[in-house]
């Protein structure tokens, strides 16, 4: 019971723990022109760019890159001519907390990316785009793997757990109905004799 009780909290926290949704706003926004730790494609790796630039540059970069290259910083013109002057559009519209969010994603990414990306990332941080269906292979696997260390978190795990509650109930059941079939049965005999 023990078990179940904490497969419903693991099984909602992890539908539940969206908030402002980094790793998603990421995927749909930034995921077309960057990795974290897989190399570089249109835009730079971003792995540890959260260490790169105080927060406060930060924003202002992703809210708007141009601003900052039009400003004349040197790094920044650096970057946008390494780059093939390939314009990284504004996001003025995220929120600081969207911001936040995406930038501890990135963190995140960075510490702890899973081991086989890390290594690709590091043989092809030049090679790009054609690395790409390489990196979504690896990831897949990756995703099987934990699929199978970590089964306790999994719907089939849950599943499991429901159905042979399921048959305990039914025989439950099924054992007190015998019990009272059986008591009637012993009452109409005594009442026979
Ligand atoms: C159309 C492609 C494109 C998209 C989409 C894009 N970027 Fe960029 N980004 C670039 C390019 C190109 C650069 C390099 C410099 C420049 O041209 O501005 C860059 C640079 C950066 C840098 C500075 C990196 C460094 O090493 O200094 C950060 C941070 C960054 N992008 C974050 C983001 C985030 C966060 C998003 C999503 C909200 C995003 N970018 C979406 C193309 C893109």
């Amino acid at each position: 019971m023990k078990n179940l009780i904490l497969a419903i909290i693991l099984v909602s926290s992890s539908f539940g723990a969206t908030g402002k949704d980094g790793e998603g706003i990421f995927k749909k926004r930034c995921m077309s022109c960057h990795t974290v730790g897989k190399g570089r494609m249109v835009g730079p790796d971003l792995k540890d760019v959260h260490t790169k630039y105080d927060q406060d540059k930060l924003y202002k970069w992703i809210r708007s890159s141009q601003t900052i290259i039009k400003g004349g910083d040197p790094e920044a013109i650096a970057l946008y001519e390494e780059y093939f002057e390939v314009m990284m559009p504004d996001f003025d519209f995220l929120s600081d907390d969207e911001l936040g969010s995406i930038i501890d994603y990135i963190e995140k990414q960075s510490i702890d990316p899973p081991p086989e990306i890390a290594s690709i990332g590091a043989e092809s941080n030049n090679s790009n785009a054609a690395k790409v269906p390489e990196v979504v292979n690896t990831l897949n696997s990756a995703n099987k793997r934990k699929f199978v260390v970590d089964p306790h978190t999994s719907p089939v795990y849950f599943g499991a757990v429901l159905t042979i509650i399921f048959f305990g109930v039914v025989l439950w059941v099924l054992l007190n109905a015998i019990k009272a079939i059986a008591a009637e049965v012993t009452m109409l005999r005594n009442s026979n004799e």
